[in-house]
C-alpha cells in the first residue's frame, strides 16, 4: 500500500499552494482536497492564463487524473456550479475526473447569511472572515444539524433543509440582524435559494462515492495520491492564531479525518512558505510591516486576496511560526514561493525569535492575541537582480541562496524547490 503525500501552506494562507500542486500533479494520479471550501483561492498560471480555483482540486487541468473533495470540505452549490462552467469555458471538462464524498457537507444560502450575522455580532472582534458560510456550516456539522451532500439524495432533504433555515432565520433574528437586507451577489436570500436548489442539481450530476473507501482503494492499487490543503497551518482551529482562523483542521492530521485516511498512511509532507509572509483578514501577525517596505511587499506581490479582493497584510518571515508549523505538520521538505518580490531590496529581513516584554523566546505563546511581541530581525543582503531567465536552483544569486540556506537552517527542513515566478515553468528544483 503506497502512502499520501501532503501539501499545505505553513503561514495564514496564500503561500502559493495551487501553483506548487499544479506543477507536482504529474507525479500524482489522485488530488485530493481534505478540508475548508469556497474561502480558499487558489491560483494557478499557465500558458498566460490565470486560474483560480476555490473547492475543486488543483489538478482538474490535467485529464487523466483523479479529484476528490474528501468528506472534511465543505460545499457551496452554486460556488460549485460556477467553478464548472468556468473550467467549461476553458475547455475542461471536470464531469469526467471529478469525484465528491457523500459525506461532504453543504453550505446553505442561510450559512452565509449566519456569517454575515455572527461578524456583524462580534463588533472589533470580527474574524475578517470571507463571509462564504464557513464557520456557520461547520458549527452546524459538529452540532450534528448539518447535511452531507449524499442527503440531498434522501426523500427527506427538502424537510430538512427548511428545517435548519430556520433555525438561522431565528439565530440571525437574535442577533438582531437585518435579513430583508442581506444580499448574497446581489440577491435577497429567497433569491439566491432558488439558485441555489437550481445549482445542486448540476452538483448532483457529479459522482457521489464515499470516498474513504474509494481513496484507501486508490492507495492499496499503488495510485500516488497527493491531499491538497487549503487556508494554512496558523489558521488552523485548534493550533492557529484562535479565534482569528478559519473553522476546520488544516494541519496534516486533517489529512486523516477528511479523507478517511490512517495516520500510518502519510507520506511526505510538502509545506509551502513565502520567502516573506502575508495575513488577509484580522488576527496577531508579529511581523507585519506597515511602512514602506510592507507597502512595496504588498504592491510588488500583488498581495489581493483571490477569493475576496482584499488587500493583504505584509511582513518580514516569521521564522517561530515557521518551525511551529514544521513540528505540528511533520514537514519534510519546504517550497519557498515570491523571493522575486523582494529582487530590489537592498536588505532582507527574517524575524528569528520574538522578544516579549524583554524575554526572548522562540515559541508561539498562548497569549499570542494579547502580548507586545516585537519580532528580533536578522538581516541579510538583498540580491538586487531580477531572477528572470534563471532555470537551475544553483544558478540562483548567492545572496538569496544564503537567504534560504539560513530558512533551512533555522527550521531544521529541507527546501526541495523555490518559485521565482506565477508561472508553472518557473519553480526551480533543488
Ligand atoms: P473564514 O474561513 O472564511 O471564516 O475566514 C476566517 C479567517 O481565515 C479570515 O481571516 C480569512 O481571511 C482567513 N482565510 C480563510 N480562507 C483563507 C484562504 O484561503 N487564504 C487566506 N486566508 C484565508
Amino acid at each position: 500500500m503506497t502512502k499520501i503525500d501532503v501539501l499545505l501552506g505553513l503561514q495564514w494562507g496564500d503561500e502559493g499552494k495551487g501553483k506548487i500542486v499544479d506543477v507536482l500533479t504529474p507525479n500524482y494520479d489522485v488530488v485530493a482536497r481534505f478540508q475548508g471550501g469556497p474561502n480558499a483561492g487558489h491560483t494557478l498560471e499557465f500558458n498566460g492564463m490565470k486560474h483560480v480555483l476555490h473547492i475543486i482540486p488543483s489538478g482538474i487541468f490535467h485529464k487523466d487524473k483523479i479529484n476528490l473533495i474528501g468528506n472534511g470540505v465543505l460545499i457551496e452549490p452554486r460556488i460549485f456550479r460556477q467553478e464548472i462552467e468556468e473550467l467549461a469555458a476553458k475547455g475542461v471538462d471536470a464531469t469526467q475526473n471529478l469525484f465528491v464524498s457523500k459525506k461532504a457537507h453543504l453550505i446553505l444560502p442561510s450559512h452565509r447569511m449566519m456569517d454575515a450575522a455572527n461578524e456583524q455580532a462580534k463588533g472589533n472582534m470580527k474574524i475578517g472572515s470571507t463571509l462564504k458560510g464557513i464557520g456557520p456550516a461547520y458549527t452546524d456539522k459538529i452540532a450534528r444539524s448539518g447535511i452531507r451532500v449524499g442527503d440531498t439524495l434522501s426523500t427527506d432533504f427538502r424537510e430538512r433543509y427548511e428545517l435548519l433555515k430556520e433555525q438561522h432565520v431565528r439565530q440571525a433574528q437574535t442577533l438582531g440582524f437585518d435579513i430583508a437586507a442581506f444580499r448574497i451577489d446581489g440577491m435577497s436570500l429567497e433569491e439566491y435559494e432558488k439558485v441555489w436548489m437550481e445549482s445542486l442539481e448540476t452538483l448532483k450530476r457529479f459522482r457521489m462515492v464515499n470516498s474513504e473507501y474509494f481513496i484507501n482503494q486508490c492507495l492499496k492499487e499503488d495510485k500516488k495520491v497527493l491531499a491538497e490543503g487549503a487556508q494554512a497551518m496558523m489558521l488552523d482551529i485548534d493550533f492557529g492564531t484562535y479565534p482569528f482562523v478559519t473553522s476546520s483542521n488544516t494541519i496534516t492530521a486533517g489529512v486523516c479525518t477528511g479523507l478517511g485516511v490512517a495516520p500510518s498512511a502519510i507520506g511526505r509532507v510538502m509545506g509551502i512558505t513565502k520567502a516573506y509572509c502575508t495575513r488577509v483578514g484580522a488576527g496577531p501577525f508579529p511581523t507585519e510591516l506597515f511602512d514602506e517596505t510592507g507597502h512595496r511587499l504588498c504592491e510588488l506581490g500583488h498581495e489581493y486576496g483571490a477569493t475576496t479582493g482584499r488587500p493583504r497584510r505584509c511582513g518580514w518571515i516569521d521564522i517561530p511560526a515557521l518551525r511551529y508549523a514544521c513540528m505540528i505538520n511533520g514537514v519534510t521538505e519546504l517550497y519557498v514561493t515570491k523571493p522575486d518580490v523582494m529582487n530590489d531590496f537592498e536588505t532582507v529581513s527574517m524575524c528569528t525569535a520574538y522578544d516579549v516584554n524583554g524575554e526572548l523566546t522562540g515559541e508561539i505563546p498562548f497569549e499570542y492575541n494579547t502580548l507586545p511581541i516585537e519580532p528580533v530581525l536578522t538581516n541579510y543582503k538583498g540580491w538586487q537582480q531580477s531572477l528572470q531567465g534563471i532555470s537551475e536552483y544553483a544558478a540562483l544569486p548567492e545572496a538569496l541562496k544564503d537567504y534560504l540556506a539560513a530558512i533551512e537552517k533555522q527550521t531544521g527542513v529541507r527546501i526541495a524547490a523555490v518559485s521565482i515566478s506565477p508561472d508553472r515553468k518557473d519553480v526551480l528544483f533543488k
